[in-house]
């Protein structure tokens, strides 16, 4: 079975009916001009970017795969700017144009390494030398419920850690070892372990990681 890129017709019914969770630690952007360009991956129906509008940042761009969020996340914030991703991870900027980049449970539904490798690689080409790039996302769990599930798909999606939910997603919970190899080209400045209740109502930890791009390379 294929690990898909982008699954916009689960994020499209998704954005009817779920709630995102993962917290934004605002000691973390506290270095960070309220002028700075931000921008929100996979920002869904516009939550952290209006957590971050309330806290005073005012050039934000979020973009998603999904049309359907983002029309969920242009009718709660009109004044928002927000853009749906026809061929993901592309993005319709330039080069070093951001001073910071949001991850927040994305890698979550990327689940394939190929895939996740793109991704990161897209991110560093548009953050400025020096620019943030802070992730938030699932680590493995080790409860039975879910080293089940991670056995039964691990042979047909490749990488353990990726399952199938059982209303028609297929996710990804990581490694801290895979996050260390996917991020390998930044500078780690912090990182935290979270507890978050998952978009299907279980509580997981997570893990959060900031990272800057370097300056010279
Ligand atoms: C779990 S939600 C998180 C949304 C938001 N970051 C938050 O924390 O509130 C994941 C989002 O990623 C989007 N997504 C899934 N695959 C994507 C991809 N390949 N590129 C961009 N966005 C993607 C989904 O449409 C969904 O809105």
């Amino acid at each position: 079975m294929s690990t898909p890129d982008s699954q916009i017709a689960y994020w499209d019914t998704a954005a009817a009916t779920k709630t995102f969770t993962h917290p934004l630690h605002l000691p973390w952007l506290d270095g960070i001009s309220r002028h700075a360009a931000v921008l929100d991956y996979g920002c869904g129906y516009g939550r952290t970017m209006a957590e971050l509008e309330q806290h005073g940042f005012g050039n934000l761009l979020g973009a998603d795969t999904s049309p359907a969020m983002i029309k969920r996340a242009q009718h709660l914030h009109p004044t928002m700017h927000f853009t749906t991703l026809s061929e993901p991870p592309a993005l319709p900027s330039p080069h070093a144009e951001f001073d910071a980049v949001l991850l927040f449970a994305v890698l979550t539904c990327v689940p394939a390494d190929e895939s996740q490798h793109r991704l990161i690689t897209e991110l560093n080409r548009i953050l400025k030398p020096g620019g943030i790039l802070y992730v938030s996302d699932l680590l493995l769990q080790d409860d039975e419920r879910n080293r089940r599930r991670y056995s039964k798909y691990a042979t047909g999606h490749g990488s353990y850690g990726v399952f199938e939910t059982g209303d028609g997603a297929v996710c990804r919970h990581h490694s801290r070892e895979w996050l260390t190899i996917l991020l390998a080209g930044f500078e780690v400045l912090s990182s935290r372990t979270i507890v978050v209740p998952t978009m299907n109502g279980h509580e997981s930890t997570g893990i959060q990681i900031l990272v800057r791009k370097p300056t010279a390379t």
